[in-house]
């Protein structure tokens, strides 16, 4: 029997980063899912009792360095077919450069843009080469050209310091042949999309999983939506 394809999914105990694991498990991959609190991840450990051998958990919080630094020794020596950094934060309830402070932008500048990168390069060998996907929850709003509206300004900074990052991720490389793909999930009712997006998890992820199946071995950096659309850097 060839072994089932594995993906890590950063920040999985709710919202997408859960909806993704639970979609990928229904399409036949191992999960290695992270949480902050793995004690407090009910429903992550409700769907590793459903599957089985399938999902595993491990703790990791994007906001301290040395978690971040130690995460590879915490893995096995398996190959990863997905790497998908999804945690993220809203920052600051006043979203504005007016009033930031340098903690505040500190903090979601780290979390949004600087961490996940840097986990990346910690696992960039862990990727499979040729197939394998690394993956970031971007958002439309990290988009410069596509902000016409100015809201949720230190957010949006906070992606499109993702993408940048993440550019500069991939121009990196060297020889290592993997996909890069910053991805916009739509606006989904989560705890960061609130009760009146239009999109349900559901919907979402099952247009992720399918972007990352259609790009694997394109070995290119895209900047795509959950329905498959490029999106303007
Ligand atoms: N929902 C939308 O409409 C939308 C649109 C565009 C992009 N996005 C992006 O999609 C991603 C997931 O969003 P969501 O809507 O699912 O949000 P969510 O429901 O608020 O979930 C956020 C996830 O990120 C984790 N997280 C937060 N800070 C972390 C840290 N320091 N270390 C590790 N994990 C951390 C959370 O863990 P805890 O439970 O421990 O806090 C949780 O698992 C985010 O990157 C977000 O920016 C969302």
């Amino acid at each position: 029997m060839p072994e089932s394809p594995l993906a890590l999914i950063v920040g999985a105990n709710r919202g997408l980063g859960l909806g993704l694991a639970r979609e990928l498990l229904q399409r036949g991959f191992g999960v290695i899912a992270t949480a902050r609190d793995p004690d407090g991840a009910e429903e992550l450990a409700a769907l590793a009792a459903a599957h089985p051998g399938k999902l595993s958990i491990l703790p990791l919080d994007l906001a301290i360095p040395a978690d971040i630094d130690g995460f590879a020794g915490r893995l096995d020596a398996r190959m990863l077919d997905v790497l998908f950094v999804n945690a993220g934060v809203a920052g600051p309830a006043h979203r504005s450069t007016m009033e930031a402070t340098p903690e505040e932008v500190g903090a979601l500048m780290f979390v949004n843009a600087v961490a996940p990168v840097r986990l990346a390069r910690l696992l960039l060998d862990r990727v499979r080469e040729g197939s394998g996907i690394l993956a970031f929850m971007s958002s439309l709003m990290g988009s410069v050209e596509a902000n016409t509206a100015g809201n949720h300004e230190l957010y949006r900074a906070s992606k499109a310091a993702l993408n940048s990052l993440t550019r500069g991720l991939f121009a990196t490389l060297g020889g290592r042949r993997i996909t890069v793909l910053s991805m916009h999930p739509g606006w989904v009712r989560t705890d960061m999309g609130g009760a009146q997006a239009p999109l349900d998890i559901e919907t979402s992820v099952r247009g992720l999983a399918d972007v990352l199946a259609r790009e694997a071995g394109s070995l290119r950096h895209g900047f795509i939506d959950y329905a498959g659309a490029e999106i303007p850097w």
